[in-house]
């Protein structure tokens, strides 16, 4: 899947998209892209359709922010400034997995040996002043959850 962002608002409108998709299909979400493509601006439009009305953090800082929300808990996190995957133990990486949650990753290229498991891998770059957003289903899951996101997002 190929989407051209001309502007912040494209990018808030494939971020509820995915947001509602994620409402019927909980999954691993990875966000790969340079600094300031959008992967925090897609993951908060997201929460915001899955029902979160507070602020999102960039979990730059704090590695994992967690949204109890409705449908199940979400868990955003951001391993740039991660060392390995050692440093995930202390989080309970694992649990974050369980069914019925889903977990969204920015930086996944920093622990790749994870990152791998995903069901979609999603990757933003810079085109000019735009964005282009694309995105590789990885697993069944990830292959439900991108037919999902496409109806949303049209
Ligand atoms: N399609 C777009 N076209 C132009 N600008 C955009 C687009 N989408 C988002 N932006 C802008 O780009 C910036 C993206 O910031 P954001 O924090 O989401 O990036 P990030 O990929 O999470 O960065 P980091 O690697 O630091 O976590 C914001 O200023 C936002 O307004
Ligand atoms: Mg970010």
């Amino acid at each position: 899947m190929n989407q051209h962002l001309v502007d912040e608002a494209a990018t808030l409108h494939a971020g509820a998209a995915l947001g509602r998709a994620l409402a019927r299909q909980t999954a691993f979400v990875t966000f790969q892209g340079e600094l300031g493509a959008g992967k925090t601006t897609l993951v908060r439009a997201a929460l915001r359709a899955l029902g979160h009305d507070g602020p999102v953090r960039s979990p730059t800082y704090t590695l994992i922010e967690s949204y109890p929300l409705s449908g199940g808990q979400v868990h955003h996190l951001d391993w740039y400034r991660l060392g390995g995957a050692s440093d995930l133990d202390g989080l309970g990486f694992r649990d974050l997995l369980a069914p019925g949650h889903s977990v969204m990753v920015e930086w996944p290229e920093r622990i790749p040996l994870i990152a791998d498991h995903a069901d979609l891998a999603v990757t933003l770059t810079y085109a000019q002043d735009a964005r282009v957003l694309s995105a590789v289903a990885k697993t069944d899951v990830g292959v439900q959850l991108l037919a999902a996101w496409m109806t949303e997002i049209a």
